[in-house]
C-alpha cells in the first residue's frame, strides 16, 4: 500500500479473475441519492425524522457532517436507523468549519441549495476529483435566487465560499443540462422563497427530491413537459413534517452484480429490494432489449417508490443501440453497460454521454481507455460510444479509475469473465458509495481481492 497524491487515504489495487457461476441473494446497499436527501430534508423539518436502511458510504457520511455543522442533530441507532433532529425550513445555522464533501457530487451540490436559501456563509470544499467538477450549473441559479459566491477556485470551483440569500427569490429556471442535482438546488433553496419556484426540464430526471418533499408535506406538483420533460412547483416556505423513511437498494450499486450474473456462465443471482423508480431503470430496460434475463420477482410500494427483487440469469447478449433521451434515468450506468456490452455479440452504441465527461472522472474517456487495455474494441464518436462485443473478452489490463468508485466496480465485473485477470490500479474510492462490495461479490462467489 501507498500514499495516494489525490486523496491523502491509502491506494488500494484490486484484481479480479474468472469465476465460476455467481450464486445466491444479496442485498445492496441503500440508494445515495435518496440518502443525501432523507438528511437535507430531515434537516430542514423540526422534529425527529428516522432514516432505515441509509446508505453509510463515505459521501453520504459527508452530508450527515454538514448537516451536523449546520446545527441539526444526526445519529446512528443502536439498530442501524438514523435519526435526525432538524431545525426547520429557513432555521439551519452557519456551520464554523469548512464542509468537507470528499468525493460526493451530489452532497455538496443539494447542501449549495440548502445554504444558498438560508443568511449565512459557508466553505465547500473537496478531493482532488470533487475540485475538478463544475459548479457554475449550480451556482448559477441560486445567484438568480439572491446567493452570492464569495470566494472560488477558477471556473467556479471548489473550494468556494457561499452566502446565502437574505430573501430568496423565487424563479422560474430551464436547466440547461439534464441534471437532477441542478433541480433539487434549485428546489431546496425554493422552500425557503415566498412565493412559487419552478424548474423546467427538457429531459426528466430522477425525481427523488420531488417525491420525498411531497412525502414531508409540502406542496409541489410535477407535470410532463415537452417530449421527455417536467415542469416542476414548489411553493416555499412550508412546514415540513417529520417522517419515517425506508431507504431501498441502489439501483446504481445492483448494477454490478446484475451484469456480473449476465456475464458468468451459469450464474443466477437474486438482488434484494431494489429501487426501480422509472428514472432510474434505463439500465434494466437497455439489458432487456440485449437479451438480459431480469425477472422481478415480486413488486411493490414503499413510500411513493417503486422496489422489487430481481431474478437475474446469464445470458447471452446481443448489441444494441441506446437512444440519447434514455441517459439521464441510466447517466451512471453506462461504464458498466459498456462491460456488458463488451461480452456481447456486435456493436453497442451509446448515444449522448456528454455529461459522463463531468462525473467522478471523466467516464467516457476512461471507459474507453479500460476497455482498449482489455482487449475490447471501442471508439468515441463525438458523444458517443461504441463497443465492439465479441462475446468474449481478453482481460490482462490494468485499468485507471482516476478516484472514481464506479469505473473499478465495473471493471472487476469485467474480470470475472474475461480470459485473464483485470487489475484496477486503485479501489479505494469503492468506499464513497458500496463499502461492502467486495465482501458482497465474494459470498455470490466472484474472484475480486485486493
Ligand atoms: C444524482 C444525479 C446525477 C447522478 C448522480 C446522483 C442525484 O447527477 O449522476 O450520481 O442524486 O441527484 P447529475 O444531476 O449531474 O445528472
Amino acid at each position: 500500500m501507498s500514499k495516494s497524491p489525490h486523496h491523502g487515504a491509502s491506494v488500494i489495487p484490486m484484481s479480479a479473475v474468472r469465476s465460476r457461476a455467481l450464486s445466491g441473494r444479496l442485498r445492496v446497499p441503500g440508494d445515495k441519492s435518496i440518502s443525501h436527501r432523507a438528511l437535507l430534508i430531515g434537516a430542514l423539518t423540526v422534529g425527529r425524522t428516522e432514516i432505515e436502511g441509509m446508505l453509510e458510504g463515505e459521501d453520504v457520511i459527508a452530508t450527515a457532517n454538514a448537516v451536523r455543522a449546520m446545527g441539526a442533530s444526526v445519529t446512528r441507532e443502536g439498530d442501524g436507523r438514523w435519526r435526525v433532529n432538524g431545525l426547520g425550513v429557513g432555521t439551519l445555522l452557519p456551520p464554523r468549519d469548512v464542509l468537507d464533501f470528499g468525493n460526493a457530487g451530489t452532497g455538496s451540490r443539494l447542501t449549495m441549495g440548502v445554504v444558498a436559501g438560508h443568511p449565512f456563509e459557508a466553505v465547500f470544499d473537496g478531493d482532488a476529483s470533487l475540485r475538478k467538477r463544475p459548479m457554475r450549473r449550480i451556482l448559477d441559479p441560486l445567484m438568480l435566487m439572491g446567493a452570492e459566491t464569495v470566494e472560488q477556485a477558477e471556473g467556479g470551483r471548489l473550494p468556494l465560499r457561499l452566502r446565502g440569500a437574505r430573501e430568496v427569490i423565487p424563479i422560474v429556471y430551464e436547466t440547461p443540462v439534464a441534471s437532477a442535482q441542478i433541480k433539487s438546488a434549485v428546489l431546496l433553496c425554493g422552500l425557503c422563497a415566498d412565493g412559487e419556484t419552478t424548474v423546467i426540464e427538457k429531459e426528466a430526471t430522477r425525481d427523488h427530491t420531488e417525491r420525498m418533499l411531497a412525502h414531508f408535506g409540502a406542496k409541489i406538483s410535477s407535470e410532463p413537459h415537452g417530449a421527455h420533460g417536467r415542469k416542476v412547483v414548489l411553493r416555499g416556505r412550508p412546514e415540513l413534517q417529520p417522517q419515517k423513511i425506508v431507504v431501498p437498494s441502489d439501483i446504481s450499486s445492483a448494477a454490478f452484480p446484475m451484469v456480473a450474473a449476465l456475464v458468468v456462465p451459469g450464474s443466477d443471482v437474486v438482488l434484494e429490494n431494489v429501487l426501480l423508480n422509472p428514472l432510474r431503470a434505463g439500465l434494466i430496460e437497455t439489458l432487456r432489449e440485449m437479451g438480459a434475463s431480469i425477472e422481478e420477482v415480486s413488486r411493490r410500494d414503499d413510500a411513493g417508490e417503486a422496489i422489487a427483487d430481481l431474478r437475474v440469469r446469464h445470458s447471452e447478449l446481443k448489441g444494441v443501440d441506446v437512444p440519447a433521451h434514455r441517459a439521464p434515468s441510466m447517466i451512471d450506468e453506462y461504464i458498466v453497460l459498456a462491460v456488458a456490452a463488451s461480452f456481447a455479440k456486435g456493436d453497442t452504441r451509446m448515444r449522448g454521454l456528454s455529461e459522463l465527461r463531468v462525473k467522478e472522472s471523466d467516464r467516457l474517456a476512461a471507459t474507453a481507455d479500460g476497455l482498449r487495455v482489455n482487449g475490447v474494441d471501442c471508439e468515441t464518436l463525438g458523444d458517443d460510444l461504441l463497443v465492439g462485443g465479441r462475446g468474449h473478452v481478453a482481460g490482462g489490463g490494468t485499468v485507471k479509475t482516476h478516484m472514481d468508485h464506479r469505473l473499478a466496480m465495473a471493471f472487476l465485473v469485467m474480470g470475472l469473465a474475461s480470459e485473464k485477470p483485470v487489475v484496477v490500479d486503485d479501489g479505494a474510492f469503492i468506499a464513497t458509495s458500496f463499502p461492502a462490495f467486495i465482501e458482497t461479490m465474494k459470498k455470490l462467489g466472484a474472484g475480486i481481492s485486493a
